[in-house]
């Protein structure tokens, strides 16, 4: 039986940065990375999981199984000139380490990335795909998020363009 926990934080000591950094490393190099495709330099990892978190919009969780970090997922809130999108928020850079993926981290991740949308008075939770990205849209569909569109030129692999899918959750429902 494996442990699971997600926590919100506000900084990273060392081992808990480097765990992450393994994370999100190994996320990247298994095609999975949010906008990187291939592992940047160590500092530039660093630079940035340190930047989100000086980031007054951003809320970043990370998740342990069996106390080590192996995930992650962070809420971006509309900036504060954004009056009619205040009760919108997104989920973005929600991602689990390969070595610790079918566990429910990602599930644990999502729920309390929804829990403090909800507790800050948010109503709708947006998110975003690639159409490969078959896990996480199965994880989503299964927990409430309606497709509501798509873009045939989403992301581009190096290669050729991706169609992206849109997602939204009705966290009042
Ligand atoms: C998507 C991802 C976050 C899932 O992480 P995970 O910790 O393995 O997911 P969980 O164990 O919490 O599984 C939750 C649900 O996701 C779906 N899922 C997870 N892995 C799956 C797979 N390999 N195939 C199909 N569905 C899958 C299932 O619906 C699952 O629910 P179930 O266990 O009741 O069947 C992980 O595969 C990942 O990091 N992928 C690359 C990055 C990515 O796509 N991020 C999301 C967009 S930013």
């Amino acid at each position: 039986m494996v442990s699971i926990d997600v926590a919100e934080v506000t900084r990273l000591d060392g081992p808990d940065l480097n765990e992450l950094c393994d994370a999100t490393e190994s996320a990247i190099g298994s095609g999975g990375g949010f906008g990187w495709l291939k592992p940047p330099p160590r500092q530039t990892l660093e630079n940035f999981w340190r930047g989100a978190l000086l980031v007054p919009e951003r809320t970043v969780f990370i998740g342990r199984l069996d106390n080590v970090v192996a995930g992650s997922a962070q809420l971006l809130r509309p900036t504060r000139n954004n009056e009619a999108q205040v009760k919108s928020v997104l989920l973005t850079t929600n991602f689990v380490a390969p070595w610790a993926r079918g566990h429910g981290l990602a599930r644990a991740l999502t729920k309390a990335a929804e829990d403090k949308a909800r507790a800050d008075g948010f109503e709708t939770l947006n998110l975003d795909v690639r159409e490969s990205q078959e896990a996480a849209i199965a994880l989503y569909e299964s927990n409430g998020y309606v497709r509501c569109g798509e873009h045939p030129r989403y992301a581009h692999n190096g290669t050729a363009w991706v169609t992206g899918y849109y997602y939204y959750k009705d966290l009042t429902a």
